[in-house]
This record gives structure tokens, C-alpha cells and sequence, in this order.
């Protein structure tokens, strides 16, 4: 297997490599003076299995078009498969026509991955499973569950509760619960317009409970700052922890979900981040993503795994 990046996230590409035991593929990506992206691969490829990292951040629309580029060199380069390894997912929630008139955005992302040359594409907590069925090539979705269930059962928490901040996430949110034994409970939120999240209602008895607020992402912080002051209202212990696998940390998260005076926010490494705060825990994904790496290449089971 030969393994490749671009320029989103250099740190999990190197931790990456370590777990694997591989070197990094040598590559080229820079940019026009009028912002176009250039890359090249520095070595053969041909005949070879290409798996490519790219964990699109705070500039989404840049990382996939270099990631696009990447896949295209790939496949013109003769690689025998490309296998993209595709932690955050951009678009994801815009997987449905929710208004009249709008675009199923993470519909058009999977055809373009396609389209660029992916022959399989490797994610992690995907935002809906209905993505899945926007591809028609294999993809493998793992889940960063195991992973917050690992660092939550060493901390004996009392009387905890797992809470997820709206109806949409509820069915990941339990099967956290279950593998930490803990009840769940449901919140039920609202937008007004993009990025401004309010609670309206909890479902589930929070009161005395240690809660963790557990969901796929954290983009503007809104959803859990606004979580957490439903909880208080209702007499939660103010111990309030937060689990999120992708920290998109857009404008002024850092600073708000540092004011918001959280015990811990705890989140993976699948995206780079804007800077850190006292309490914020990063828990690496790059042990995770080579142990399915390896199973793939074995055709092993990746679905043990998880067991
Ligand atoms: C929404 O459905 C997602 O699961 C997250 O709850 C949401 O995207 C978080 O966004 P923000 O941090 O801006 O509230």
C-alpha cells in the first residue's frame, strides 16, 4: 500500500504513517498565483493500492478540490485502486432537500469524489447513513464511538447520562449510552437561521446526572453552549462533558466553548484545529483509522473491529 496527502492535515498524515509503519508517498501540492491548485505525485503509483488522507477543515471547498486533483492524478498515474481516507465528511448535513429549492450537497460530493477517480472511500462518524447511499462505489464508515467509550469508562462517572442535543443524532447517542450503561436523554432544537441553535425541550430526567452531551461535530459551539444551559435549567450537575468527534471550530467556537465553562470537551484529532483551550481532550483517531487500513489490505474483517 502506498500512502499519500495533501495539505489539510500534515499531523494526522504523519501519525498516520507511524501506525502503519509506511512512509509517506512523496507529493507535490501547491497553488497558482490566482489560487488554482497544482499537485503531482513524485512517484510511481502504477498498479499500486493509493490510499489518500484528506480531512477537509475550516476551508472545505479548497481541501476538496486539491483532494479531487489528488484522485485524478491517481487514477491517470495508473494506480490500481484509490482508496480515500476521508475522516470528516464536508457537506454532510446538507444530505436533503430540507427547504424547497436547495441542493443535496453531500449527494454532489460523492459523485465527485467518483467522478475524480475514488474507488473507496473510508470515513468516520458520518453526520446521517443516507450518505452512504449517495455512492455507488464501497465505503467503509467507522465510528469514533469506541473510542469516547475508551476515555469515558476510566472516568466512573456519577450517575451519568449521555444527552444528544437534537433528535437527529438520538440513535448514535444511544448506542453510546448502551456501551457505557448509561441512560440518554434528547433534546429537541431549533434554528431560526443557520448556525444559531435554541433548545426547546429535554426529553429524559437530567437532574443530579453527570451529562455528556454526545454528537458527530462542533462547528460554531452554539448546539452544545445552548445544550448546556438547558441542562443547568434543569438541574443537571454542572459538570457537563462534551463528546464530538469532528471539531470544526468555526469562527469564534474556541473562545465561546472556552467561556462556556465545560468540564471537559472532548473531541478527536479528525480535523486540524484553530487552537486549544484548558479542558478541551484530543483523542487520536490514527490508531483506529491503520488498524482498518491493515484489515482492508489483509481482506479481513473490518466490522471485527468493533466487537
Ligand atoms: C447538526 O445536526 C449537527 O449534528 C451538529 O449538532 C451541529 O452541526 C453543530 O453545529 P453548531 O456547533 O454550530 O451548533
Amino acid at each position: 500500500m502506498h500512502l499519500f496527502t495533501g495539505s489539510s492535515h500534515p499531523a494526522l498524515a504523519k501519525a498516520l504513517s507511524g501506525e502503519l509503519k509506511v512512509r509517506l508517498g512523496r507529493m507535490t501540492v501547491k497553488r497558482f498565483s490566482c489560487g488554482e491548485c497544482y499537485v503531482k505525485f513524485e512517484e510511481s503509483v502504477r498498479g499500486k493500492e493509493v490510499y489518500i488522507l484528506s480531512c477537509p477543515g475550516r476551508d472545505p471547498d479548497e481541501d476538496l478540490m486539491e483532494l479531487f486533483l489528488i484522485c485524478q492524478a491517481a487514477k491517470l498515474s495508473f494506480a490500481h485502486r484509490v482508496h480515500v481516507i476521508l475522516p470528516s465528511f464536508p457537506y454532510s448535513r446538507q444530505d436533503r432537500v430540507a427547504e424547497p429549492r436547495e441542493p443535496i450537497s453531500a449527494k454532489l460530493i460523492a459523485y465527485l469524489l467518483e467522478t475524480s477517480g475514488a474507488d473507496h472511500v473510508i470515513t468516520l462518524t458520518l453526520h446521517s447513513d443516507q450518505i452512504q447511499g449517495f455512492f455507488t462505489i464501497p465505503v467503509d464508515v467507522l465510528d469514533a464511538r469506541p473510542i469516547f467509550a475508551e476515555y469515558f469508562r476510566k472516568k466512573k462517572l456519577k450517575n451519568p447520562i449521555v444527552v444528544s442535543p437534537d433528535t437527529g443524532g438520538a440513535k448514535q447517542a444511544k448506542k453510546f449510552a448502551d456501551i457505557l450503561v448509561a441512560d440518554l436523554a434528547i433534546m429537541h432544537k431549533t434554528r431560526s437561521e443557520h448556525n444559531k441553535a435554541e433548545i426547546l425541550e429535554v426529553v429524559g430526567d437530567v437532574s443530579g446526572r453527570t451529562c455528556i452531551l454526545y454528537d458527530d461535530m462542533i462547528d460554531t459551539g452554539g448546539s452544545m453552549i445552548s445544550a448546556k444551559h438547558a441542562l443547568i435549567k434543569r438541574g443537571a450537575l454542572k459538570d457537563i462533558y462534551v463528546a464530538a468527534t469532528h471539531p470544526i471550530f468555526s469562527g469564534s467556537a474556541v473562545n465561546n466553548l472556552k467561556k462556556a465553562g465545560f468540564k471537559e470537551v472532548v473531541i478527536t484529532d479528525s480535523m486540524t484545529l484553530p487552537s486549544t483551550f484548558p479542558g478541551l481532550k484530543i483523542l487520536p483517531i490514527a490508531p483506529l483509522l491503520a488498524n482498518v487500513i491493515r484489515h482492508i489490505e489483509k481482506g479481513e474483517s473490518v466490522t471485527e473491529i468493533y466487537k
